[in-house]
Formats: C-alpha cells, sequence, structure tokens
C-alpha cells in the first residue's frame, strides 16, 4: 500500500447540535411485525430461509430478526440479500444491495450477545439513562449506539462507514470494499509508511476525541483499508467521555496503536499517541 492516506477533508465536518440526542429503546416496528405475522411476512420468511446464503446460520434468523429485515426491505434500504463478510463473536456481517449500490448489514444475535459486558459500556452515557436490565433491551440500544457513533464520528471528520439505517438488531450501513470483496483490515495489508498511517490513525482518534468519543476497541482490525484510506469501523462499544472508565478506554486504543506502529518500524509509545490524541478539549456538547 502506498503512502498516499487522505485524511477526510475537515472541511466536510457538519455543524453540530445534535448532541446527546435521545435514542428511543421502546418495542420496534419489526417485533409487531413479527407478533403479526401476515401472509406477505411469512412469504418473505420463507424465502430467506431458503436462500443459500443464509442457510447455514439459520440460528441468526429468528422471527423478529427477519421481522427486521423485512422492514428494511419495506423501507427500501435493502433490495437483495449477498453472503457473508465475516462471523464473529456477537453479530455476522453480509453484503446486500441497496437502491445505490452494494451495504454492509451487520446482524447482532440477542443471544449469544454478552449482554453484561455490553451494559457496562452502556452505563453513564447520557443517552441511555433509564435502560433497563433485559438482554434484548441491551442489545438494540447496543445497536442504535452504533448508529448513532458512527453519524457522530462522520460529523466529526472520521472515515466510517456512512451508517443508513437501523431496525431492532440490524444496521444497515455502507459498503466498505469493491468488486473483489471487502477492504482489507490494516493489520492484513503491508504498511508502506508507517508515518503516514500513524498521523492518520492518531489524527482521527483525536477527532473522536474532540468530538467526545472513545472508541473502545481501536486496533489494526478495527481499521480498513480502502482507496487510499483508512476507515474506522465497529464503533458499537464506543463511549462518550462520560463514562467512568472512558480514560482507560482511550489508554488502551492509545496503546494498540503504539504497539501496532511500532510492530511497522516507526517506535512511537503509548504516551506520544496519548498527547496528541488529548491535545484537545473534548466537547460531547457539539458547541
Ligand atoms: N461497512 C463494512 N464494509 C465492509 N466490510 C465490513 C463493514 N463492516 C464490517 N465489515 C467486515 O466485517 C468484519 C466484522 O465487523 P465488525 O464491525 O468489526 O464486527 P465485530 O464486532 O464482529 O468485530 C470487519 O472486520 C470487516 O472485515
Ligand atoms: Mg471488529
Amino acid at each position: 500500500m502506498g503512502d498516499e492516506f487522505e485524511l477526510v477533508d475537515p472541511g466536510e465536518v457538519q455543524s453540530p447540535g445534535d448532541e446527546w440526542e435521545e435514542i428511543d429503546v421502546s418495542d420496534t416496528e419489526a417485533d409487531r411485525i413479527a407478533r403479526k405475522r401476515d401472509r406477505e411476512f411469512e412469504q418473505f420468511e420463507e424465502r430467506i430461509k431458503d436462500a443459500d446464503q443464509f442457510k447455514v446460520e439459520q440460528s441468526v434468523f429468528d422471527d423478529a430478526t427477519l421481522a427486521a429485515l423485512y422492514k428494511l426491505v419495506q423501507d427500501g434500504h435493502v433490495e437483495a440479500f449477498g453472503g457473508p463478510l465475516s462471523t464473529g463473536k456477537e453479530a455476522n456481517v453480509y453484503t446486500a444491495l441497496g437502491p445505490e449500490g452494494e451495504v454492509a448489514v451487520k446482524i447482532y444475535r440477542i443471544n449469544a450477545s454478552n449482554f453484561r459486558q455490553m451494559r457496562e459500556y452502556l452505563e453513564g452515557d447520557p443517552r441511555f439513562e433509564g435502560l433497563g436490565g433485559n438482554k434484548k433491551d441491551v442489545v438494540l440500544a447496543w445497536v442504535k449506539k452504533e448508529y448513532a457513533n458512527l453519524r457522530r464520528a462522520a460529523a466529526a471528520g472520521v472515515r466510517v462507514p456512512e451508517p443508513i439505517a437501523v431496525e431492532r438488531n440490524v444496521l444497515v450501513m455502507e459498503y466498505i470494499g469493491d468488486e473483489d470483496g471487502r477492504a482489507k483490515r490494516l493489520g492484513e495489508v503491508h504498511v508502506e509508511n508507517p508515518r503516514t498511517a500513524y498521523e492518520v490513525l492518531v489524527e482521527y482518534m483525536r477527532r473522536l476525541y474532540a468530538a467526545g468519543l472513545v472508541h473502545g476497541d481501536f486496533s489494526e482490525y478495527n481499521v480498513v483499508f480502502q482507496d487510499g484510506q483508512l476507515v474506522v469501523i465497529d464503533l458499537g462499544q464506543a463511549v462518550t467521555v462520560h463514562h467512568p472508565n472512558s480514560r482507560e478506554f482511550l489508554e488502551r486504543d492509545c496503546r494498540n496503536v503504539a504497539n501496532f506502529i511500532s510492530r511497522q518500524g516507526l517506535e512511537v509509545t503509548e504516551a506520544d499517541v496519548l498527547e496528541v490524541v488529548t491535545d484537545v478539549d473534548p466537547d460531547p456538547s457539539g458547541n
């Protein structure tokens, strides 16, 4: 890979103002569809269950998940489903066809999710005050948080997949990749110029921090490389600076970056990264 990482132009940063929007975690349309089970939905369910790309992973698709996919199709965000991109611990990611081209669909498995840990990440986040302890609600809040975090990161000038829609445990976002497949993770490519990579990574962390967000799982696994750009993904666990452990998460993120960059031959320390990233006062209010 070349040394031509482009930073997203900070001129694209939107004016702040929608900060700490309330996130509604009440019953979803998908739950209502799943309960009603009309004929059209049942036909959709049959079709999806027979689709080759999903056959091996029936367990992902309980009725309510199918209803969420059905709703996303009805709302025009998804036109056809493609194959799997990744099978993770808590979520699977698929490609799909949207009205404007390929999209990525991340489906959380409510039962496989470590909701106790998720709950810890949601605590102290002003957007989720009053969230109950019910497993489903926690996972649904998590998915909405990932969507909100992607929006906030994009508004702060960080290159992330554009969030498109969220429905229950399903998140639809911009697909990062091309005909040859998903974009490679930073850890999967040869980094020719570690200095530029370092500068872009640190600048994105700094922009997140300035917008009041700490990624919480920032590493070469959650940054992908596409068209000369580094794209930060997987923002579900990102917390606001209000979180009681946000400093600890930030230090871990800095450590991951320092270790990765040092392995590429450019000696940097956690303290170096931390210093640049926290050189701004976080303004979570967005003003
Ligand atoms: N928007 C996307 N476009 C292309 N590939 C993606 C996208 N989102 C995720 N992926 C792929 O799926 C993998 C898992 O997604 P991620 O959000 O990191 O979930 P997990 O929580 O399982 O790590 C990523 O490493 C990446 O390869
Ligand atoms: Mg990941």
